[in-house]
C-alpha cells in the first residue's frame, strides 16, 4: 500500500469500509480477471474488449451501452457443449437473446430455450432450427402454442393440467403430435434470492412430485394421443453455487422417471435438468467449471440410474446466464459526482452515470452485487469507496452499490461494470422515458452494433394519442 493511502482516506475517522467480503484494492486501476469476458485488457486505464478500445467504442455509439464479447459468448457456449458431450445444451433465451445471438447458439452447435411468443419470434427471424427449440412457460397461450406447433418446435415443456388439453388440441388442429416434456417441482430450496429459485413447492412453476401432481401430468399426457411424453424437466432457480442443489433434485426426478417406468409401463428417454449456474459479479462468487459441473451431474445420474437399476435417458440443461452473463459489460458516463456525508462523519461517493435501474434492475430488484472500473483513463488518486447510482427519479436506483473508485473520479469519466449480459439487456425497461441501450458485439478490433439505441421516435410509437 502506498503511504498516501496510510496517511489519507482509509484512516479518516469514519472512513466507510463496504461489505466485509469487499477488499480494497492495491491498484483500482487493475482489472479483477475473474469477473471480466475473456478478451477484457486494460491499458494506460483504457478498458478493451474485443480488441475495440471503449473509449472509441463510446466516441462512436454512445453511452451507455451493452459491449458484447462474441468470442466470450462463444467460447463459454462451447465449453458448456464440449463438457456437457452427449447432452442438448439449451441456450436460455431469456438471459439476453437478438438474432446476432441466435445465430451464435446455432452455429456453436447449441439448442435454444424460448419463453415466449416474443423469444420465439426472434428465433424466427435468426432462422434458427426450430427442431433444437424448446418452448417453456407457464402460462402460454393459445396463439403461443399454435405458433410453437406451426413452426414445429422440438419440444414444449408442459406445466399445467390445462397445457395439457390445449396443446392436444392445438395439435390434433394442425394433425401433429407434438413433443413434451412434463415440468416438475422436486422440493428443492436453491439457496438464492427467494424469486429466482423455483424448485420448491410454493410457486407457480411446474407440478410437484410430493403432491402426486407431477405423476399425474405424466399419466394425462400419455393417454393423450397428441402428445408424445419426452421426459421430465426440472429447474431449481437461478444463480446457484451449490451442487447439492441439483443432486437432490435430480435424485428426486430420477426416482419419479423409475416410478413412471415401473406403474406405468413408459420408460422415457430424456430428462432435462434446468439451468441456473452461477458466474462471479463480484469477488464474493467463485463458480464451478462446467467441466466440473458435467461431471458432477453425469456422476449423481449415472450413480442414481445404476441404484434404480434404469437406463440413463439422455439428458439435456438449460444454461443462460452462465454463457452470456460474463460475455458482457456495460459502459456509462459519469455525469455527476457527490460526496455524501452519512451519520458518524463517514462520507460515501456517489457517483452518477446517464443509465441505472432501466438498464440493469437487478441491484434494485434481487439486491444484487456488482464492481465496476474506471474505463477511460488511470488514476493515482487514492481509492474511495464508491455507490454507483443511475439518473432515474429514484432513490433505489443503484447500479453498484460498493466499489472502490480512485478518488478522482469525475463528470466525463468512463466507468465499466462486468457480467452484465445475462437479465440486464432483457429486463431492461423505458423507466422515466430512458431510452434503451444498444448492444455493441466486440470482436477482433471490430464493433457492430447488433441492437440499436432506442430513440424517441421509438419511444413515442406506440403513443397514439387521443385524436
Ligand atoms: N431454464 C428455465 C426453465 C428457467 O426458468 C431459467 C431461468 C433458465 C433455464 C436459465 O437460468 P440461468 O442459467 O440463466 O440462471 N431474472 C433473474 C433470473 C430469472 C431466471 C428465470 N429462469 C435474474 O436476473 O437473476
Amino acid at each position: 500500500m502506498s503511504h498516501t493511502h496510510e496517511a489519507g482516506w482509509a484512516h479518516a475517522s469514519g472512513a466507510l469500509r463496504g461489505p466485509s467480503w469487499l477488499r480494497e484494492p492495491s491498484d483500482p486501476n487493475e482489472l479483477v480477471e475473474q469477473l471480466w469476458s475473456r478478451t477484457a485488457t486494460k491499458s494506460d486505464g483504457v478498458l478493451s474488449v474485443g480488441g475495440v478500445a471503449l473509449t472509441d467504442l463510446v466516441a462512436e455509439h454512445g453511452s451507455p451501452a451493452y459491449v458484447l464479447d462474441e468470442a466470450d459468448f462463444r467460447a463459454r457456449a462451447g465449453a458448456f457443449r464440449d463438457a456437457f458431450a452427449g447432452f442438448d445444451v439449451y441456450y436460455a433465451g431469456k438471459a439476453f437473446l437478438c438474432t446476432a445471438v441466435a445465430r451464435w447458439v446455432a452455429e456453436e452447435g447449441l439448442h435454444l430455450d424460448v419463453c415466449t411468443g416474443g423469444e420465439m419470434a426472434v428465433a424466427e427471424r435468426a432462422g434458427f432450427p426450430m427442431e433444437r427449440v424448446g418452448f417453456h412457460g407457464n402460462n402460454k397461450s393459445v396463439a403461443e402454442l399454435e405458433r410453437a406447433v406451426r413452426l414445429g418446435v422440438g419440444r414444449v415443456i408442459i406445466d399445467s393440467f390445462e397445457e395439457v388439453e390445449r396443446l392436444a388440441e392445438v395439435s390434433r388442429a394442425h394433425g401433429t403430435r407434438t413433443a413434451v416434456m412434463v415440468r416438475v417441482t422436486a422440493g428443492v430450496e436453491a439457496h438464492t434470492h427467494e424469486y429466482i429459485a423455483t424448485a420448491h413447492e410454493d410457486q407457480k412453476f411446474g407440478f410437484s412430485i410430493t403432491s402426486g401432481d407431477a405423476l399425474e401430468a405424466v399419466r394425462r399426457v400419455l393417454a393423450s394421443d397428441a402428445l408424445e411424453l419426452r421426459g421430465l424437466h426440472s429447474h431449481i432457480g437461478s444463480q446457484i453455487f451449490d451442487t447439492a442443489g441439483f443432486e437432490v433434485a435430480a435424485r428426486r426426478v430420477l426416482a419419479l422417471h423409475a416410478r413412471v417406468a415401473t406403474e406405468l409401463g413408459t420408460v422415457m428417454p430424456e430428462m432435462d435438468l434446468g439451468g441456473g449456474f452461477g458466474i462471479a459479479y463480484t469477488t464474493q462468487d467463485d463458480p464451478a467449471d462446467p467441466r466440473d459441473l458435467a461431471a458432477g451431474m453425469r456422476e449423481i445420474v449415472e450413480h442414481e440410474c445404476r441404484a434404480l437399476g434404469i437406463e440413463l435417458p439422455h439428458l439435456s440443461i438449460e444454461p443462460g446466464r452462465a454463457i452470456v452473463g460474463p460475455a458482457v459489460c456495460t459502459v456509462y458516463s459519469v455525469g455527476t459526482v457527490k460526496p455524501v456525508r452519512l451519520d458518524g462523519g463517514a462520507v460515501r461517493t456517489y457517483v452518477s452515470v446517464d443509465g441505472g435501474m432501466s438498464d440493469n434492475i437487478r441491484t434494485a430488484l434481487y439486491d444484487a452485487d456488482y464492481s465496476c472500473t474506471l474505463a477511460g483513463r488511470a488514476s493515482d488518486a487514492p481509492p474511495v469507496l464508491a455507490r454507483v447510482v443511475g439518473k432515474h427519479c429514484e432513490a433505489g436506483d443503484i447500479v453498484v452499490k460498493d466499489e472502490f473508485l480512485p478518488g478522482d473520479v469525475a463528470a466525463g469519466d468512463l466507468l465499466a461494470v462486468p457480467g452484465t449480459g445475462a437479465y440486464c439487456r432483457s429486463m431492461a425497461s423505458n423507466y422515466n422515458h430512458a431510452l434503451r441501450p444498444p448492444v455493441v458485439a466486440v470482436r477482433d478490433g471490430v464493433a457492430r452494433v447488433v441492437v440499436r439505441r432506442e430513440t424517441e421516435d421509438d419511444l413515442l410509437a406506440t403513443d397514439v394519442g387521443d385524436l
